[in-house]
């Protein structure tokens, strides 16, 4: 089987002082999260997307995807966590008590909050995920990238050509991914922000896929307004 999942279980604090999440604002009259399913609903392929959103968030995110998409049975939401990896294990708790999960099972993890994923990414990283277990989306970075431990002075100015960012979607072979994830210490969750770090830390090979340089994530108002030009670009208006 193969899983999108699609994260939407922050508060999109950094976005500042809005009434909703940032994941439910609007962008060209539609809120941002439904721009992200459409993409995943485009790809036939998927079995299930799961969507993870706060608690009390739920049945407004159930009511939008009625709105904007319709009652779809491949679409299920599930309660996020309280932190970035315990959403994406959320999600796939779902997947255990409702479906189960075998052995070549993959999920394509997805920031809701990237609502410019191509066709060719998301095809990318089932491809790869099936074939190479953990993969993870990267764009070459443009700028150097400087490193400081104590936030006043440089300790280390890497060689350009070896770094990248990364982006989403991050995908897995969902057994992979629980048996690392479980294999962690309470101190080790509290500290990785980045699922593919999880793996990283196990010892997992994990191959890149390239994104795209206008595969932003939405996080600040700043990015809203890019994301209103990118997307009349997109639609030519
Ligand atoms: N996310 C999630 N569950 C959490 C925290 C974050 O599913 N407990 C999701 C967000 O909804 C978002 C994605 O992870 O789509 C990327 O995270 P980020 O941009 O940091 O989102 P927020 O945590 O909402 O933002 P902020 O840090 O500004 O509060």
């Amino acid at each position: 089987m193969i899983y999108a999942e699609i994260l939407a279980g922050g508060k999109g604090t950094r976005m500042g002082n809005v009434q909703l999440p940032k994941q439910f604002m609007l962008l060209d009259n539609k809120p941002i999260i439904v721009h992200t399913i459409e993409k995943f609903l485009l790809n036939d392929r998927f079995d299930k997307i799961i969507v993870v959103t706060p608690k009390e968030w739920m049945n407004y995110t159930e009511d939008i995807i009625s709105k904007y998409i319709g009652k779809l049975e491949s679409i299920a939401v599930v309660e996020g966590g309280s932190d970035r990896n315990e959403s994406i294990m959320n999600g796939i708790h779902y997947i255990e008590k409702t479906i189960g999960v075998s052995d070549e099972d993959i999920i394509v993890t997805h920031d809701s909050v990237r609502p410019f994923l191509t066709h060719r990414i998301i095809e990318e990283n089932i491809d790869m995920a099936l074939k190479y277990k953990v993969i993870d989306t990267v764009i070459s970075a443009v700028d150097t990238i400087i490193q400081s431990e104590d936030g006043e002075t440089i300790s280390d100015i890497p060689v350009r050509s070896t770094m990248y960012q990364g982006q989403t979607p991050q995908s897995f072979n969902i057994k992979l991914l629980v048996e690392s994830y479980n294999s962690l210490t309470t101190e080790e969750k509290a500290i990785l922000t980045d699922a593919c770090k999880i793996c990283l830390l196990k010892g997992q090979k994990i191959r890149m896929v390239r994104g795209e340089s206008f595969n932003i994530k939405i996080t600040v108002p700043y990015d809203l307004k890019v994301a209103e030009g990118l997307l009349k670009g997109e639609s030519g208006k």
